[in-house]
C-alpha cells in the first residue's frame, strides 16, 4: 500500500544538506510512502504513481512531533492546585503524593482510559511518538502496573520509581526498594529509568545509586534535573552519558560546560514553567554554547496539564527566545536525539512515516498562531490517524 503526498509547499526534512537551514527546507516537493516507511522524496514534477493521494494544498508538511517526557499514567486531576497556584501559592512538587493516592486506588481500565484519552489528544496535536513514565504508584504493585499500562500505548516507556519518597516511608529505605525489588519488578516493563533529583526527592548520591542499578538491568537513562534549584542532576547526567536531563530552568556555567559536546540532550519543558508561573530556562544561552535542546510537554496532572506541542512550540518561541526554527527542531528532532532515535523527528527516505500536513503554509505559523488548531493530518507509521 502506498501513499503520495503531492503538491506541498513547504517540506520540513530535518536534513539540513537537503534543503534549506536548520529545518532542510523543500519547496514544491512530494512524498511517497510505502508500508511504514518513506520511500521517497524529490520534484512534484516527478512524483511517481502511488496507490492513494493526500493533496496538501501548497501547505506545510513536518515530521510528527516526538514529545520526550510525559507522564500519563495517572488517575484524577489537581485543578484545585492550579487555581491556589495562580492565587499565589508555590508549586513544590508535594501534590505527587495526591495523584498518588488517586492512582493507587483507580482501576487498570481506569488508567488505560485516561492514558490513551490524552496519547489520542496529543495525537491529534501532531504528536506521533510520546515518552511515558510511571512514578504515581510509588510502590512495587502500582509502579509495574503503571509501566504495563505505558506499555500498551507506547514502545518508549519510563521507570520512575524515584518520583518522590511517599509519605510514611524512609528515604533510604525507599531508595533501596527502588534499585531492588521494584526495579526488578518494573525491569521486564521498561526502556528507561528516570529519578527526580530535586531537593526535596532525591539527591545526587541517591539518583546515583538508582541510576546505576537501572543501567545494569538494562535500563537507559534520563534525568528530571535542576527543575526547581540549581543541583547535581544535569552533571550527573552527563557523567552517566543519560540520553537526556530534564527541565534544566536552574543551570550553573558548569552545567551548560557539561552538556555542551556531550551526548546528552537537554530537554526543556515550558508547560511547567507555564503552569508554575516560573521563570523559563535560559534556552538561548544553551544554544549558543552548542548544546542540543529538545522541547517536550511534561504532560502530567500537577505541573504542567498539557498535551500540545504546538503550545510548547509557541512559548519556546515567544519566551524562551527560541527561532521558530530552532523550537520546530526541537520538538521533532530534538525529541529523537533525546530518546537516541534514529526513524523519527526527519524526513528521508528510510524513515518513519510519522508526518503532520498543517492547515498553514509554514512552520512559522506553530509560534505565529498559538492557540490554533493548525493539526489537519497526521500519519503515524504511514497510516491516517
Ligand atoms: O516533571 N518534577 C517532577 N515531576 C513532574 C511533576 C509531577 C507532579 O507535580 O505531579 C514534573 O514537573
Ligand atoms: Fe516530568
Amino acid at each position: 500500500m502506498s501513499i503520495l503526498i503531492d503538491n506541498i509547499g513547504e517540506l520540513v526534512t530535518n536534513e539540513p544538506d537537503q534543503g534549506e537551514g536548520l529545518l532542510g527546507i523543500r519547496r514544491d516537493v512530494a512524498v511517497v510512502i510505502e508500508g511504514d516507511r518513506i520511500a521517497w522524496i524529490g520534484p512534484s514534477a516527478q512524483k511517481p504513481p502511488a496507490d492513494s493521494r493526500i493533496d496538501a494544498h501548497q501547505r506545510a508538511v513536518l515530521p510528527g512531533f516526538v514529545d520526550s517526557h510525559a507522564h500519563l499514567v495517572f488517575a484524577g486531576d489537581r485543578a484545585a492546585e492550579f487555581g491556589a497556584r495562580m492565587a499565589g501559592e508555590p508549586y513544590t512538587g508535594g501534590g505527587i503524593r495526591t495523584t498518588m493516592a488517586a492512582t493507587r486506588a483507580a482501576s487498570d481500565d481506569e488508567l488505560l482510559g485516561n492514558a490513551s484519552r490524552l496519547v489520542d489528544e496529543a495525537r491529534r496535536q501532531g504528536t506521533t511518538t510520546i515518552e511515558i513514565k510511571s512514578g504515581y504508584g510509588l510502590n512495587v504493585a502500582d509502579e509495574a502496573r503503571s509501566l504495563r499500562v505505558a506499555g500498551q500505548l507506547t514502545t518508549e516507556t519510563t521507570f520512575l520509581g524515584a518520583h518522590v519518597v511517599p509519605a510514611g516511608s524512609e528515604p533510604d529505605a525507599y531508595v533501596d526498594l527502588v534499585r531492588g525489588e521494584m526495579l526488578d519488578a518494573c525491569a521486564p516493563y521498561a526502556k528507561w529509568i528516570d529519578v527526580f533529583c530535586e531537593r526535596g526527592a532525591f539527591d545526587g548520591d541517591q539518583t546515583r545509586a538508582i541510576l546505576e542499578a537501572g543501567a545494569k538491568k538494562g535500563l537507559f537513562l534520563r534525568v528530571h534535573a535542576n527543575q526547581l534549584t540549581e543541583g547535581p542532576g544535569v552533571r550527573l547526567a552527563v557523567e552517566l552519558d543519560a540520553a537526556s536531563a530534564d527541565h534544566c530552568t536552574h543551570l550553573s556555567d558548569a552545567d551548560i560546560a557539561a552538556l555542551s559536546g556531550s551526548n546528552t540532550v537537554a530537554t526543556l519543558l515550558p508547560g511547567a514553567e507555564f503552569s508554575t508561573r516560573s521563570p523559563y530556562p535560559d534556552a538561548r544561552r544553551m544554544i549558543d554554547a552548542g548544546v542540543t535542546v529538545a522541547l517536550a510537554t511534561d504532560c502530567n496532572p500537577g505541573s504542567s496539564y498539557t498535551s500540545s506541542m504546538p503550545f510548547c512550540i509557541a512559548l519556546a518561541v515567544r519566551d524562551m527566545r527560541m527561532t521558530p526554527a530552532e523550537a520546530v527542531h526541537a520538538a521533532t528532532a530534538g525529541g529523537a536525539r533525546a530518546l537516541r532515535r534514529d526513524d523519527i523527528g526527519r524526513l528521508r527516505p528510510g524513515a518513519r512515516a510519522d508526518l503532520t500536513v498543517l492547515d498553514a503554509p509554514s512552520h512559522l505559523h506553530l509560534a505565529y498562531r498559538p492557540g490554533v488548531p493548525l493539526i489537519s493530518t497526521v500519519l503515524h507509521n504511514g497510516v491516517p490517524q
